[in-house]
């Protein structure tokens, strides 16, 4: 049994950010990172673009930033959390600075500001294009540098401790509070009970449970599950957002990003015959924001029957093109694509979830000492759709945000006591691996055909159908076998697709990143 003051689940901005302030502020406060694979990977590290952020009062203001990100989120945002995470997210990209993320500066020496869809300021500040990589990076080598935090890679977060766990169950069920986590130690594959007296879920998003996504495959919606399962309210589910340009080629998956900031560097969508079209659908032509841009390219390709659009980068200037998007020129070269000549196939991916556990203006979860934050977490900041690069943000400010009342709330907790040992039921090893991996494939297929940008009550109905076979037949399994990363991803990706079905039968308003036929 391990036993920490403060449990962090996830290796992303959220989880090191969070650790980090902790763990400096009070240095006697023990503090353990738990994270299924090695420990850099994580959304964070595919992260293009950069961090939407307001530092230039002269050309821009707060209330634009806030502004952009209402109207992004069609309606649904809550007031409160946008300002929050706009006015504070200065202070936090000052603290990222502090330990030492490099971000790219323009020739007079100051920060160099990008553009994307749905802003109407040039505010997103980045490393050339893989601003998340440089965090990660960062963020991971101050971890190591301070001492009361210690990592666990390669370990697998597979249930919440909580009332239910303790002995006498019967007389605690109503309460719910968490304990800590039942960890699985990959190396050995024993599940472990790291117990703490406050636990954050920083587990990323849930872009595996669709086949086509930019998501790497860490990101099967964890966190979300498992909340579910200890009795925390999620909320948003139906907001899934796609991201209008994923590089069309099958061969690669998750699907590689063509960056937004490569729209906002003035790179123009087109069909195959090298008409744009965006200006058809929106005022902000290829700028619109990202709902907008992906269901005008669905509703191109559904009147073509093409499998992809464009992005046309032959009139930009590539020198400067290749200054800012090393990494994406490479890719694109890399499968024979000449920016001079060809245009980019791009289609629309699976990429950011706007909903998850809701937290309040702390990030606290209704389970007591269970916090939230990231992506995983739905604090109100993106309502319908999320505003471009404002995930990280996000991350960085609730971060500080669950930091501060964490600490307001630690001297007061009590170490739990009578905590069993996980109980695992199952003996056998399952001797085919198919059985789960078909299953995951099963689902992602149908969560892409029937439950995608554009829904409907039929196809949702036909999607809930199929995953109640998916879901039998894994429970089945899951009674009788030893756990394994890949049963548990697949459990909890089941229930992830479950909710996500479920809150998009139950909307009856089309808004921002949802949208049904026929209503
Ligand atoms: P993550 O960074 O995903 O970290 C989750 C962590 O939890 C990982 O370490 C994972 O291994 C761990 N984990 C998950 N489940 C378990 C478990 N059961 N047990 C133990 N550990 C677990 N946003 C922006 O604002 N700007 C951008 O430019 C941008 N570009 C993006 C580009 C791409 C290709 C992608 C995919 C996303 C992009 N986003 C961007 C979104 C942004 O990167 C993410 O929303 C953000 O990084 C999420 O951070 P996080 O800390 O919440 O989760
Ligand atoms: C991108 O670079 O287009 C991704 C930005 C984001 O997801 O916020």
């Amino acid at each position: 049994m391990y036993n920490y003051d403060i449990l962090v689940i996830g290796s992303g901005i959220a989880g090191l950010t969070y650790a980090l302030k902790v763990a400096q502020k009070s240095p006697n406060y023990t503090v353990a990172i738990i994270t299924k694979a090695d420990e850099n990977e994580s959304n964070t590290k595919y992260a293009q673009g950069g961090v939407a952020v307001v530092l230039d009062l002269l050309k821009d203001s707060f209330e634009s930033h806030i502004q952009d990100t209402l109207r992004a989120g069609d309606g649904f945002c809550n007031l409160e959390a946008v300002t929050a995470v706009v006015t504070e997210g200065p202070a936090m990209l000052e603290k990222l600075i502090t330990w030492g993320v490099d971000f790219d500066k323009n020739k007079a020496g100051n920060l160099d500001f990008g553009l994307e869809g749905g802003h109407s300021k040039h505010r997103v500040v980045h490393h050339q294009d893989i601003t998340g990589f440089e965090i990660e990076q960062k963020l991971l080598a101050e971890m190591h540098r301070t001492p009361n935090i210690e990592m666990f890679s390669q370990h697998f977060a597979v249930e919440l401790i909580t009332e239910h766990h303790l002995k006498n169950s019967a007389e605690n069920s109503a309460l719910k509070t968490c304990f800590g986590a039942y960890i699985l130690n990959a190396k050995t594959g024993k599940i472990d009970t790291f117990l703490s007296k406050i636990t954050l879920l920083a587990t990323g998003g849930v872009g595996q449970v669709y086949q086509n996504t930019t998501n790497p495959i860490i990101a099967t919606g964890d966190g979300v599950a498992m909340a579910k399962r200890a009795g925390a309210l999620i909320e948003n589910m139906e907001f899934i957002q796609f991201h209008p340009t994923a590089l069309y080629y099958p061969q690669i998956s998750p699907s590689f990003l063509i960056s937004e900031a490569v729209r906002g560097f003035g790179a123009l969508l087109k069909n195959k015959a090298g008409v744009r079209f965006m200006n058809n659908y929106d005022e902000r032509g290829e700028l619109a924001s990202r709902d907008i841009v992906s269901r005008a390219i669905d509703s191109e390709l559904k009147q073509s029957g093409d499998d992809c659009v464009y992005l046309d980068c032959s009139h930009l200037d590539l020198v400067a093109f290749k200054k800012h998007f090393p990494n994406i020129l490479k890719q694109v070269n890399d499968i024979g694509i000449d920016l001079k000549t060809d245009m980019i196939p791009v289609v629309p991916a699976a990429h950011y979830l706007c909903g998850g556990i809701k937290v309040n203006l702390d990030g606290q979860t209704n389970i007591t000492n269970l916090f939230a934050c990231g992506e995983c977490s739905c604090t109100g900041l993106h309502g319908a759709n999320r505003l471009a690069s404002n995930s990280l943000l996000e991350a960085l400010v609730f971060a500080q945000r669950c930091y501060l009342k964490s600490l307001a709330l630690l001297g007061d907790i009590q170490a739990p006591k009578n905590i069993p040992n996980w109980n695992d039921a199952g003996t056998t090893n399952p001797k085919e691996l198919i059985l789960i991996t078909h299953n995951r494939h099963e689902l992602q297929v149908l969560m892409n055909d029937y439950v995608g940008i554009i829904r409907s009550d039929e196809r949702l109905e036909r999607a809930a159908k199929r995953l109640q076979i998916i879901f039998e037949e894994t429970e089945t399994l899951y009674k009788k076998s030893v756990i394994s990363p890949q049963l548990i991803e697949l459990r909890n990706m089941i229930d992830v697709a479950s909710i996500i079905i479920s809150q998009s039968q139950q909307r009856k308003e089309n808004k921002g990143a949802f949208y049904k036929l026929g209503i």
